[in-house]
């Protein structure tokens, strides 16, 4: 069964078949629910699943809907509301917690974190399915799935419409997931308004244009809803926000008011995450009961959502799925590529001496790259004898390329993936007695994990030293020169992750 014990740490992890096919049977839990035909919902009686729902962070609605879904199946739920009272304010680490709900057999865990790309760490960690409910300012996938269910209720179609999307697009994750997850439509038009400090992140807005997505910045808020048949307003994150004088000039322009509404298109839906603040409200509250305001409704949705993300996963339906199902894409395995090994007398045209007996050379390096380099491959550390530096390549008048050499050293294969992720395209010779006996060009490998020196530049990131969880950080490759964290997906030059 393509859903049964799967995680739902993010939205990428769904097909398009996939998602109208929870879509299609959250509308029926919807109705059964409605009619309170419980004999066809209520499909976990007598099983004895026990779902730990473990939320460090505040919630109303993603907590309250994940746990009535599960009453409504016929699971039971324990975990914790706030880490208050917990063991947590013992400095416990979050893989020892979630030990804890292994240890118990718990069958499935609901997670909500302040850390970036902590429950794809905890979907990892553990051998039963979790279900994502916020990881800091990554991802809310659930979120997502009653946000199209409500779109395609509202709109009877998930294709051909233009959706405004407002307020804090830079820490929001409701938004990111959004983002992700209209990319898979066709005919999606994005409209975006937000104060400059708060813009989609450039990732999301590449992913999206590259997925046929068309985008559009505004910079009236008024004006943009009047273009869209959705607006999806979202709060100011004040508690991701470092400066706090960053929400103060956000939440002057965020407001949408009820004059905005007046102008809006016959057919229009105004949705929002909630909660709204009501402090700095980004819908004004005489909007509330408006019959184009469906954020009550949105909310409801969440529980024939959940409940059907829950029931998959713990393989109480799914049988009938006949789809595509997602499957991961193929890692390219193979960064090192044979060269001829050609013997050249040693150079004696430059400063830095060859090697004369063993060790590597690493050649055709990007300029000054090779300090670094020296340092993610501990080279002092070890005491071993090596030159380095940035200087004229030969065969290419007027250009410079860096170069590092090693006496008496051979690279592992992981090492060799570390100076791939350095300086990808360079060259190394292995240099046996005075010849050479290997020489390799090295790509930026499909995935990089296990080096010391290796740091997500993404400060929210699980995988931060600060946070003490000892995630180990990992990349996977993105482009030429480009990295993501597999964690938290922040996107970098493969030189910065050092
Ligand atoms: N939309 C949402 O995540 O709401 P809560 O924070 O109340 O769970």
């Amino acid at each position: 069964m393509a859903f049964f014990n799967r995680d739902l740490t993010d939205i990428h992890c769904f097909t398009t078949d996939e998602l109208f096919y929870v879509l299609d049977k959250a509308a029926e839990i919807k109705k059964l629910i409605k009619n309170k035909e419980v004999s066809k919902y209520k499909l976990g009686t007598g099983k004895d699943i026990i779902v730990a729902s473990l939320f460090y962070e505040n919630s109303t609605r993603t907590r309250t809907s994940f746990e009535i879904a599960a009453m409504r199946l016929g699971l039971q739920t324990t975990g914790f509301t706030g880490t208050e009272g917990t063991s947590v304010k013992k400095g416990e680490s979050l893989r020892h917690t979630l030990d804890m709900y292994e240890a118990y057999n718990c069958d499935a865990v609901i997670m909500r974190h302040p850390l970036d790309g902590s429950a794809r760490f905890a979907a990892d960690h553990l051998g039963i399915p979790v279900f994502n409910a916020g990881d800091g300012k990554h991802e809310h996938p659930t979120q997502t799935l009653l946000d199209l269910f409500t779109i395609r209720e509202h709109l009877g179609r998930l294709k051909d419409f233009d959706i405004g999307l407002a307020g804090d697009l830079k820490y929001g994750r409701t938004s990111h997931s959004l983002v992700v997850a209209l990319s898979k439509f066709p005919g999606v038009r994005l409209h975006l308004f937000s104060h400059e400090d708060l813009a989609l992140p450039d990732a999301l807005v590449s992913h999206a244009r590259e997925s046929g997505v068309e985008l559009t910045v505004h910079e009236d808020l008024g004006d943009m809803a009047s273009k869209v048949d959705i607006l999806y307003s979202t709060r100011i994150q004040k508690e991701r926000m470092p400066d706090l004088s960053e929400f103060e000039r956000a939440k002057a322009i965020s407001e949408f008011t009820f004059d905005m509404l007046e102008k809006t298109r016959d057919g229009f839906g105004l949705m929002h995450p909630l909660p709204i603040d009501k402090y700095a409200p980004s819908i004004a509250p005489s909007i509330d009961g408006h019959p184009k305001a469906i954020y009550k409704e949105q909310a409801g949705n969440g529980v024939p959502t959940r409940l059907v993300e829950l029931a998959l996963s713990l393989g109480l339906i799914g049988a009938d799925f006949g789809g595509q199902a997602y499957a991961p894409p193929k890692e390219r395995a193979q960064f090192i590529e044979e060269l001829e090994v050609v013997q050249k007398p040693a150079r004696t045209d430059v400063s830095i001496r060859p090697i004369r007996d063993n060790g590597v050379v690493i050649d055709h390096m990007r300029p000054y790259r090779e300090e670094l380099l020296t340092r993610v491959l501990q080279v002092r550390e070890r005491g071993d004898s090596y030159r380095c530096g940035t200087l004229k390549a030969l065969n290419r008048p007027g250009a410079i390329k860096g170069m590092l050499m090693i006496e008496n050293r051979e690279l592992t294969t992981e090492e060799l993936s570390v100076v791939a992720a350095v300086s990808p395209g360079c060259t190394v010779n292995i240099i046996r007695g005075g010849q050479v006996a290997r020489k390799i060009r090295l790509q930026l490998p499909a995935r990089i994990s296990g080096i010391a020196e290796m740091c997500c530049p993404n400060r929210g990131c699980v995988t931060r030293f600060e946070h003490a969880e000892s995630v180990a950080p990992a990349m996977l490759r993105a482009g030429r020169d480009q990295m993501r964290c597999y964690y938290c997906d922040q996107l970098m030059p493969s030189a910065e992750m050092f």
